[in-house]
């Protein structure tokens, strides 16, 4: 059976030692709980420690063949478990393993109605279930001793995940205390999936706390970091718990001196069109339709690297070698329609384009809804450096980029120079997540709900930030000017910003500061 849908990629055996270990020396376990046993191997680890062991497993073929290795020391039930976690009151010590990742699209009615009841048992919100681990681990609070503990092998997104925040919160409630442990190398070589491990249990009279753990790999499993949260609970993303109490303290009194940038003007996403490839069309195609049919737009950040200011020049260089123009059909009736463009569409339906989702809820497939451009684009994806430019031609763009129409009191270049300072970057990693190879990502929310620290800019100091970026110059030059001119803060709290970004930044880029600064060099940070 596939590999994905079954989510069976199974646990290395070094880290399934660990986590029994692990388990074994923090509490006294009495009953254990496989909730899907796979091939069996955390079940094999465990049975050598006379404990009662229940596993659970779907697949009939993998449980028939674990049968014939453990005749009586495991009770092997061939079940679904979230209907067994449904209609089992039975309680254990310890439930353990690696549950399957298989996100709700691909389930059946009936696995995703399984999964809807257990999350109204709850009283959780629907919107919360869009995988099936979230149902195991709901399952296995059900399940569990009331000084019981969980411990699970996890996507990392759990960990910051917008819909998953709800369960975080409502986890934090349950247990008290909450170990994370993350791996500075990838645990499963052939998935891009990074995974962490989650340990949740009811310690006797413990202060709660979130703990966050880096080890280097499955085999070499010493501590390379560790930071501990007690006080700023109930922690949003247990993904921040990078930073400890003191710095998480710091970060938001510092922030909340300045103003949000939500509160500078509109923000909205730019233009979902469905399609690129097929909508956004290079200059030698423009003879499909007439001009006044093309909008002029950008749909990828990388035509704009090293750039604050897009100039219409730089715009017009762009057109001549990238797709720069979205046909734009709205209004437009067919019978107008040239033959070119009619064979285009033609083109488009033999390929299917008219049956993607976006495109098959339009009244005609092809009209791509035009929403507003901005004075500025944030771009909501990142490498090293969150991107903020002024739009001086006022460019549409795709929803590759947040769109911010200033209130006019503001000016769009002093709003530009401002964002590059320690306090607004940090705070883009921290209200951000990231994804593997390392992406980091502002959803709309997060990136209006981070603080600048705005103020007029004299245009000297635009002109040399502007010239800046063009040379390339370092990011560490960058940002260090910027703080210059509009953080007015303490020596030892702006080293504390630049350490709370770089901690982020090592985690997410998987490198040191000193790497980092010598790329940022030759590359101009890209
Ligand atoms: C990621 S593998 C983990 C196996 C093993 N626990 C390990 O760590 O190596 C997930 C297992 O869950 C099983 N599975 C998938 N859906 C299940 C469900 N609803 N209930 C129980 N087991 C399920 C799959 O057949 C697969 O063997």
């Amino acid at each position: 059976m596939n590999q994905k849908l079954t989510g069976s990629f199974y646990t290395p055996e070094e880290l399934v030692g660990y986590m029994v270990d692990y388990a074994r020396q923090k509490m006294r376990i009495d009953s254990v709980l496989e909730p899907s046993a796979g091939d069996g191997r955390f079940i094999r680890y465990l049975s050598d420690f006379g404990l009662k062991i229940d596993a659970i497993e779907i697949d009939r073929e993998k449980v028939s063949a674990l049968k014939e290795g453990y005749p009586n020391k495991v009770a092997l039930i061939c079940d679904d478990y979230i209907n067994y976690s449904l209609n089992n009151s039975k309680k254990y010590d310890l439930i353990i393993g690696n549950p399957p990742y298989i996100s709700k699209k691909s389930m059946s009615d009936e696995k995703r109605n399984l999964s809807c009841a257990l999350i109204e048992y709850f009283q959780l919100p629907e919107a919360l279930f869009q995988n099936l681990w979230v149902s195991f681990i709901l399952g296995s609070v059900k399940m569990l001793n009331p000084n019981g503990a969980i411990f699970f092998v996890l996507p990392f997104e759990f960990l910051q995940v917008q819909y998953a925040e709800k369960l975080r919160g409502f986890l934090e409630t349950k247990f008290n205390t909450i170990e994370i442990i993350t791996f500075e190398e990838k645990v499963f070589e052939d998935i891009e999936q990074d995974v962490c491990l989650v340990y949740m249990s009811n310690e006797y009279h413990a202060k709660p706390y979130v703990k966050y753990t880096t080890v280097q790999n499955v085999k070499n499993m010493n501590v390379i970091f560790e930071s501990v949260i007690m006080r700023n609970k109930p922690l949003k993303k247990w993904s921040n718990c990078i930073l400890n109490d003191i710095e998480t303290e710091s970060l938001k009194r510092i922030a909340t001196q300045f103003p949000l940038i939500k509160d500078f003007g509109e923000i909205s996403p730019g233009i979902v069109t469905g399609a690129n490839s097929f909508f956004i069309l290079n200059h030698k195609q423009l003879n499909i339709t007439s001009e006044s049919h093309l909008v002029p737009i950008i749909h990828k950040s990388s035509d704009l690297n090293g750039k604050l200011i897009l100039t219409k020049e730089a715009f017009n260089e762009i057109s001549k070698t990238n797709n720069t123009f979205l046909l734009n059909l709205n209004q437009l009736p067919e019978s107008e329609f040239s033959s070119e463009l009619k064979e285009y569409l033609q083109l488009g339906e033999k390929e299917k384009i008219h049956e993607r989702y976006k495109c098959s809820s339009r009244k005609r497939w092809y009209d791509v809804p035009i929403v507003k451009s901005g004075d500025l684009c944030f771009f909501k994806r990142f490498n090293t450096l969150p991107r903020l430019l002024v739009n001086e031609p006022n460019i549409h763009t795709t929803d590759i980029s947040y769109n911010i129409r200033l209130n006019n009191k503001y000016d769009k270049y002093s709003f530009a120079f401002c964002f590059y300072n320690s306090l607004t970057l940090a705070l883009c990693e921290y209200n951000g997540r990231f994804y593997g190879g390392g992406v980091g990502e502002l959803v709309p929310s997060e990136f209006k709900n981070t603080h600048i620290p705005y103020k007029e800019i004299s245009v000297d100091k635009i002109v040399k930030l502007n010239s800046m970026f063009l040379k390339k110059e370092s990011y560490t030059q960058i940002i260090d000017f910027v703080d210059s001119e509009v953080l007015a803060l303490p020596e030892d709290q702006l080293e504390m910003l630049k350490e709370i970004r770089n901690k982020y930044l090592r985690r997410r880029l998987k490198k040191t500061d000193e790497v980092l600064l010598k790329e940022a060099i030759v590359n101009g940070g890209k």
